[in-house]
């Protein structure tokens, strides 16, 4: 016998995309601690599949590939994903219940945003479990309370980022970007890079400048002009916590990247190249042990690819 469609047990996946800060140009702290960001993100095709089944009580596992430190991984309450059930939950009064399955590919604490990736997810597969019905402009609230990159991985593509990040609006991308990708073997923590950033940039702007150059370069579709755009300001002090870093970048470009960039505060290390032969060579010599790689996971993803979205209906 066949079963019909209402007779199975509702289950959605929802992937969620990494993302690269093409330009991140930070400011002085303001009054909350946060910093004033002027960024450029997009989101790189690496994600996270963030899977939900009804249950009577909540549980969160997560799966990591074998290069990935689970060390890292926050405990089941710390997790955000509990974190954005509750408030999914608070909002529409409803109760926090469901299995939930997190599959890894986006680095932890690697500056690509994968905790935000898993927030996004979270948010938008639990609202079809429980049938809540969620308005985007509610979820892209609940997701910059949850943190600064969360609304960017729901919307994803490429797109500017104000405020302390968590204001996103589209930019035009006309380019496929490849991306090689090295992940560290150890995260790096967010709030100890801006710190750093603070100690080495006593009189950082208010407000930092707008990225023309590189909007511009991204509405080229050109890579050479992407790659002479890239900026970061957490670069300086990413570096200067972990110099091992800086050999990477240099090593990078030596195997022929158009250019090496810190992702976000770190310390995932990538690499735009031309076209997808071009960063299956950049990631080939990386990788290279005889050729002084002693990095075992080098990543290729392209970009821009899309937000959260859900994969499977079942
Ligand atoms: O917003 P999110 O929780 O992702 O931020 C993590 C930490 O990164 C913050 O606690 C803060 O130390 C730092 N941060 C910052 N300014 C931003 C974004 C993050 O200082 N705009």
């Amino acid at each position: 016998m066949t079963a019909r469609f209402e007779d199975l047990p509702a289950q959605f996946t929802v992937r969620a995309p990494a993302k690269i800060n093409l330009h991140l140009g930070v400011g002085a702290p303001r009054e909350d601690g946060y910093h004033p960001l002027l960024t450029v993100y997009q989101a790189v095709g690496l994600h996270d599949d963030v899977t939900v089944r009804p249950a009577p009580d909540w549980s969160v596992e997560v799966a990591v590939p074998d290069w990935m430190d689970a060390g890292q991984l926050p405990r089941l309450e710390d997790n955000i994903v509990t974190r954005a059930a509750d408030l999914l939950a608070a909002h529409h009064g409803v109760p926090r219940t469901g299995a939930v399955d997190v599959v890894k590919a986006i680095p932890v604490a690697g500056g690509m945003a994968g905790g935000s990736a898993d927030a996004a997810a979270a948010l938008v597969a639990l609202d079809r479990l429980w049938g809540t019905g969620t308005t985007d402009e509610d979820l892209l609230r609940i997701a910059a309370e949850l943190g600064s990159d969360v609304p960017f991985a729901l919307i994803g593509g490429s797109a500017l980022g104000t405020g302390r990040g968590e204001l996103v609006q589209r930019v035009e991308d006309a380019g496929t970007w490849w991306w090689v990708a090295v992940p560290s073997d150890r995260g790096l923590s967010t709030p100890q890079v801006y710190r750093h950033f603070d100690e080495l940039s006593p009189h950082a702007p208010a407000q930092p400048p707008p990225a023309d150059d590189l909007i511009a370069a991204l509405a080229s579709g050109v890579p050479e002009a992407l790659a002479a755009a890239l900026h970061n300001d957490l670069q300086e002090p990413a570096i200067a916590l972990r110099p091992e870093l800086g050999d990477l970048l240099d090593r990078g470009e030596a195997a022929g990247a158009l250019r090496g960039l810190i992702s976000g505060s770190g310390p995932t290390c990538v690499f735009l190249c031309s076209s997808p032969d071009h960063a299956r060579e950049v990631a080939a010599t990386l990788a290279d042990p005889d050729g002084g790689g002693e990095h075992p996971t080098v990543l290729v993803a392209n970009g821009a690819v899309s937000g959260a979205h859900l994969v499977e209906y079942a």
